[in-house]
């Protein structure tokens, strides 16, 4: 399939060949001069900084999260803020480290205040995430919250219904699971809160392989 032709406001998981990792990071690098440049959305103007997703060329698992928040802004690297913490401390004490898997977002830029990013903005973004798919070729591809599960599995899609689940399409296995920023601010009112989201990247990862 070529997803070039494929509207960016579909939502839906491509289909992806697996591939090697030979030549990835180099086509990363033209992706990346791409992103750089557009100018599909506003959230350029009042970010600091275009926040695009990272990790091994080669990894079997990609994460997808929703949006930068501040200290990804500050940084320009997903997921490097709280839920960033808290997610590579999850991935280590399955033994599992960062730099094994691929972290991305739907959205490339900060929203003004951390707003939920709008859905035209989400469609503006969706072909960035489909050319991630499409470099990398995940086996696994975990959705961090309910952004990221819509982006992926349909606008209709609640997380409720879905988190925990092992849902495969075409063929890339998709697990929806909490994000972990949800997972912090619900802590009182759900204490079990970490170990499910710990069960279910511990899921993810295995399933592709890791550790
Ligand atoms: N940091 C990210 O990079 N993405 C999120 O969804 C939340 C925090």
């Amino acid at each position: 399939m070529d997803l070039e032709k494929i509207p960016p406001e579909q939502p839906g998981l491509p289909f992806l060949e697996r591939q090697d990792e030979a030549g990835v990071a180099e086509r990363f690098a033209a992706y990346l001069q791409e992103l750089r440049r557009c100018d599909q959305c506003r959230l350029r103007s009042g970010a600091r900084r275009l926040v695009p997703g990272e990790g091994a060329p080669g990894a079997s698992l990609m994460l997808v999260g929703e949006a930068p928040g501040v200290e990804e802004d500050r940084l320009g690297r997903p997921f490097v803020g709280p839920s960033g913490r808290l997610f590579e401390r999850s991935l280590s004490k399955i033994g599992v480290s960062r730099g094994q898997v691929f972290v991305t977002n739907v959205i490339k830029y900060r929203t003004p205040e951390n707003r939920l990013p709008r859905v035209s903005e989400q469609r503006a973004c969706m072909g960035h995430l489909r050319r991630e798919l499409d470099l990398l070729r995940p086996k696994v591809v975990a959705l961090l919250g309910a952004i990221a599960a819509r982006a992926l599995l349909g606008d209709q899609v609640r997380l409720k219904d879905v988190r925990g689940t092992r849902i495969e399409v075409h063929n890339t296995i998709v697990y929806p699971m909490y994000h972990p920023a949800f997972a912090l601010r619900n802590l009182d009112r759900d204490p079990q809160i970490l170990e499910i989201f710990g069960a279910d990247l511990r899921r993810a990862c295995r399933e592709a392989g890791l550790p």
